[in-house]
């Protein structure tokens, strides 16, 4: 997009996002048949804002038993496919769905791994040690069991901070879009590599993928050459881009750029996170309600697990490599 264009988009997601509900939750009455206005609603709410809040009815569902999917984790597989996300993040941990429990896990003699603790976790897109081909586009959050108390998720759409900071001045998005401008250093244990380094911009525009049927016998590719993730999909570059973000507040075990531009930007950035705090949207999510999202920005506060399985915070996550249909 040339600087005009920039502009343009800036001002209208600016304009998108000062009307609606961001907090509204969706009601989902069988997870595994999503009904047209369920996904309309949903992909509706995700076009406006890049993230959807829902809810699993309690009770009968269309397809007979009680309390479908109310945490199960095929339901909730069948409901992110339905809304587009096929291609999961198949990370260490999770099921054959894709689905990885998040909770605490105690490590008495491993490294701790703060998502599978109680504590806090600052501003933050998942996926940011990836490889750019590898990029979670899009992740679900749902609440199997809610915490006795705390653990609260905040979520920001990043489209704003993006506006915010062209506003300021565009030469700090400019900064933040060059290739090495975060690195994440590589994981090594007992001398051997797990993950090699990875550097990436944090902001970067991608394609938007359509569903259109391709010719006889054409294979369908995604915008980096990958086979698309079903037939008759491509990817459209003469559609509105959209803007990926890569990005952790956390400051240990990354290496921002060095130079003056690159860190006048990181200091812009979480200023601008901070000024944008009348965007913030706060749930505590009850069991069987959730986000789906384009991976935006989100954080979680401390908790307190009470006594007993039922009473533990127990999150359900998966992670695509597809964006949030809209289409
Ligand atoms: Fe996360």
């Amino acid at each position: 997009m040339d600087s005009n264009e920039v502009s343009r988009w800036c001002d209208a997601r600016r304009e998108t996002h000062a009307t609606g509900e961001p907090g509204r939750r969706i009601e989902i009455r069988d997870p595994y048949r999503l009904r047209a206005t369920e996904r309309d609603a949903i992909a509706g709410q995700c076009a406006r804002f890049n993230f959807a809040l829902y809810r699993f009815a309690r009770g009968r569902s269309d397809s007979g038993g009680s309390n479908p999917g109310h945490s199960n984790p095929g339901a909730l597989s069948a409901f992110a496919s339905a809304m587009g996300l096929h291609r999961r993040d198949l990370t260490l941990g999770v099921d054959h769905h894709g689905i990885a429990a998040v909770r605490v896990v105690p490590r008495p003699n491993g490294p701790e791994m703060i998502p599978f603790t109680s504590r806090a976790l600052n501003w933050h897109t998942d996926g940011y040690y990836n490889a750019l081909e590898r990029s979670v586009r899009s992740i679900v959050m749902h609440c199997a069991s809610p915490a006795a108390s705390g653990g609260e998720t905040t979520l920001l759409d990043p489209d704003l901070v993006y506006a915010t900071m062209h506003a300021q001045d565009p030469a700090l998005v400019e900064a933040l879009a060059h290739p090495y401008a975060m690195t994440i250093p590589a994981h090594e244990a007992e001398g051997t590599v797990i993950r090699p380094a990875r550097a990436g911009p944090v902001f970067r525009f991608l394609a938007r993928k359509f569903h259109r049927f391709t010719a006889a016998g054409a294979a369908p590719t995604d915008h980096l050459g990958a086979p698309a993730s079903r037939s008759g999909e491509i990817f459209g570059l003469d559609a509105p881009p959209k803007l990926y973000m890569r990005y952790t507040m956390r400051t240990r075990s990354i290496q921002w750029r060095s130079t003056p531009d690159t860190t006048r930007a990181v200091i812009a950035l979480e200023e601008a996170i901070a000024l944008l705090a009348s965007e913030y949207v706060h749930v505590r999510f009850e069991a069987g309600e959730g986000v789906i999202c384009n991976n935006v920005l989100h954080r979680r506060s401390a908790f307190v697990d009470g006594e007993g399985e039922g009473a533990r915070r127990v999150m359900l996550r998966i992670r695509s490599l597809d964006p949030v249909s809209i289409g």
